[in-house]
């Protein structure tokens, strides 16, 4: 099963890449960092389609059999560099894929407006959101040590098998719809 983490934050010291680097690192998922990716600022033009970046983009995203989605909230909604980036994307890459959402919030009662906006978004994708969600304030983060707090993990574990539960069954479907 191959799964993906998208860090969707544009900080490369922030929240978002902590959870992301957590993930990766803790379940050996690949991780994209669209902190320090070259993606551009989509304009539809067709030469964008040969960009290395876009082309690699579209492509491991298409490969992932499942994929964990994490985007700070800004102003009540995904990163913009996360939505610029979901722009190149389609069905093609993300049709019935299981997909999990993280928000990485500020506290008080942040978060569900950018785990509601990704969900929206991604469901334009034609991705398969998943019911189980994470938000994460500050005070589930270790800042000092760039960790995430124990109760933290445990959330993330829940939320790493429910996506790969989704996926072995999705799989599962395909497979044999691939011998009928
Ligand atoms: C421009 C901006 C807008 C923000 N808007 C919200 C918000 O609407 N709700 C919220 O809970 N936190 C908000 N925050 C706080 C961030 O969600 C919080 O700092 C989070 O850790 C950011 O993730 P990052 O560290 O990966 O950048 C905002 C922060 C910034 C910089």
């Amino acid at each position: 099963m191959k799964l993906l983490v998208i860090s969707g934050g544009p900080r490369s010291f922030g929240r978002s890449k902590i959870v992301a680097n957590f993930i990766a690192n803790k379940y050996g998922i690949e991780l994209i960092d669209l902190s320090n990716s070259l993606i551009p600022l989509y304009d539809g033009t067709i030469e964008q389609n040969e960009l290395d970046a876009v082309q690699l983009w579209r492509e491991k995203v298409k490969a992932a059999n499942g994929v964990l989605v994490i985007s700070p909230e800004y102003h009540n909604g995904m990163s913009g560099v996360l939505k610029n980036a979901l722009d190149f994307l389609g069905s093609d890459q993300f049709s019935n894929k299981p997909v999990s959402l993280v928000a990485v919030a500020g506290g008080g009662k942040g978060g569900i407006n950018a785990l509601n906006n990704m969900r929206i978004v991604l469901r334009g994708l034609y991705a398969n959101v998943l019911p189980k969600q994470l938000v994460l304030d500050p005070d589930h983060f270790q800042m000092e040590r760039k960790k995430v707090t124990d109760p933290a993990a445990q959330s993330i574990d829940e939320l790493v098998k429910q996506v790969s539960l989704y996926v072995r069954a999705w799989e599962h479907v395909k497979a044999e719809e691939a011998v009928s």
